[in-house]
């Protein structure tokens, strides 16, 4: 069966999570991925956060799956050259280096259109054009300047970053559909261009309901916040804990074995078109008719109080006795899963969301696949490339170099000879 993405070749530059995340979503669906790294260590994650002493990382295994990899120091005159080659071969060059690399590298959009009008680069950037554009950054300080973590958290602590990586892999998300919307595009017009996502702005995207909110201060307080009715707004967004972000309340409610299981918890939401099913299951039929309860509006000063109540019912079953029940009555609620009853629950490997991978110097690992099934293009998740695997095969079969030019190359040092040398 064919990919969708079949055809396009993507010149991957990128290295860390960002942008590492957005050519592993275009290589599931079918682009031919080349992965250009430095010779030695390549990309830093290979060797970050390291399990086992001589395998390349998870963070690195986990981000780089069905790519190929080339090394090439693009900063000697034969470096220059192989990446000039790829340039013109390749249909979209993906970056995320600190504001200035490419351009120092000798590789300016200018020069890059000369080489390649129909190529589109893609770049992550910290920042857009602004005060900030020159600032590197990283996934928490994206966080904190697209408003994440003014608005996470308890209002009684200071701001929260999230454990979902929303600067890092969120803005690998927003390049990724702008990548194939330019070459969509491109169909029509035979041109490329460029490609901007700044963390700040992806990051902010996904806080759109707070900028919302920040708005809605100005007509007097929100009433779905843990603040209201008896705590301040300032003049700003407050974090509003785990209260629900929509116009449904919901909180975080203990359940069986909270006292020693840091995840015996469930989210709990108030929907007001099951209210009565609600009642009756935590046993309070009279709020179904008494008029402190009986309405949305009613309730809505009384939350903590009526979440109180509900726990007081949820803590005498563990979470998934408490979903079973509440799903009878389509009371929205969801456990608090763990990594570890991630890792176990076997319906997410049957739909490929999770997958086990082996990898010649590291063994099998568990990874995430696809979360984002084509019924027409499905993924198979093959692993990360070791440094530098496919150089040859790259310099040979892609670009068409022969086997007298790529011993150039090689002699050269671009492509690593120091350590094939030492190896020998
Ligand atoms: C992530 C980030 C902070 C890392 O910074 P860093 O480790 O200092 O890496 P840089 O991007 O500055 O690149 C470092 C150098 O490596 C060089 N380099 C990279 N690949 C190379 C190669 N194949 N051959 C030769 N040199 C190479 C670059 O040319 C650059 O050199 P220079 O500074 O002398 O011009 C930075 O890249 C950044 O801000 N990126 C944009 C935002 C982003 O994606 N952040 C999230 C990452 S998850």
């Amino acid at each position: 069966m064919g990919k969708a993405l079949q055809g396009v070749r993507i010149l991957d530059f990128t290295h860390v999570q960002s942008g590492p995340t957005c050519t592993q979503l275009l290589a599931w669906f079918g682009a031919d991925v080349i992965k250009v790294e430095r010779p030695g260590e390549g990309d830093i994650t290979r060797s970050q956060l390291r399990d086992l002493p001589d395998a390349d990382s998870l963070y690195f295994t986990m981000l780089n799956h069905n790519k190929r990899s080339i090394t090439l120091d693009t900063k000697t005159p034969k470096g220059k050259e192989v990446l000039e080659a790829l340039i013109k071969t390749c249909d979209v060059m993906v970056e995320n280096f600190a504001p200035g690399v490419l351009d120092r590298m000798g590789f300016t959009w200018e020069r890059i259109q000369e080489l390649n009008p129909a190529m589109i680069v893609a770049s992550v950037k910290g920042f857009g054009p602004g005060p900030f554009e020159n600032c590197k950054v990283y996934e928490n300080v994206a966080q904190c300047a697209g408003g994440a973590a003014s608005t996470t958290g308890f209002d009684d602590g200071p701001p929260m970053v999230t454990g979902a990586q929303i600067g890092d892999s969120g803005t690998g998300l927003h390049l990724a559909l702008g990548i194939v919307t330019a070459l969509y595009q491109r169909r029509e017009t035979g041109r490329g261009q460029k490609v901007l996502a700044a963390m700040q702005d992806a990051v902010l995207n996904l806080c759109r309901v707070k900028l919302r909110d920040q708005q809605r201060l100005a007509h007097g307080p929100m009433k779905e916040y843990p603040q209201y009715p008896n705590g301040e707004f300032g003049d700003t967004v407050p974090r509003a804990g785990n209260a629900s972000g929509g116009g449904q309340p919901g909180w975080i409610l203990k359940c069986k074995g909270w006292e020693t299981d840091p995840n015996a918890y469930i989210y709990f939401i108030a929907q007001a078109p099951v209210w009565k099913s609600i009642c009756k299951v935590i046993g309070k039929e009279e709020w179904i008719t008494d008029p402190d309860y009986a309405t949305p509006v009613a309730r809505l000063p009384r939350l903590m109080e009526i979440f109180g109540t509900v726990e007081e019912w949820t803590k005498t079953l563990t979470k998934f006795e408490v979903m079973d029940i509440l799903n009878k009555y389509d009371i929205p609620c969801g456990p608090i899963l763990s990594m570890k009853e991630i890792a176990e629950d076997k319906s997410l490997y049957e739909t490929g969301t999770l997958v086990e991978v082996e990898h010649p110097t590291r063994g099998s690992y568990l990874t995430v696949g696809n979360p984002i099934k084509l019924s027409d293009s499905p993924t198979e998740v093959t692993r990360s490339p070791l440094l530098g695997e496919h150089t040859d095969e790259i310099l040979r079969d892609v670009l068409g170099f022969s086997e007298r030019e790529i011993m150039d190359i090689r002699d050269s040092g671009a492509i690593g000879v120091v350590e094939r040398l030492a190896a020998e």
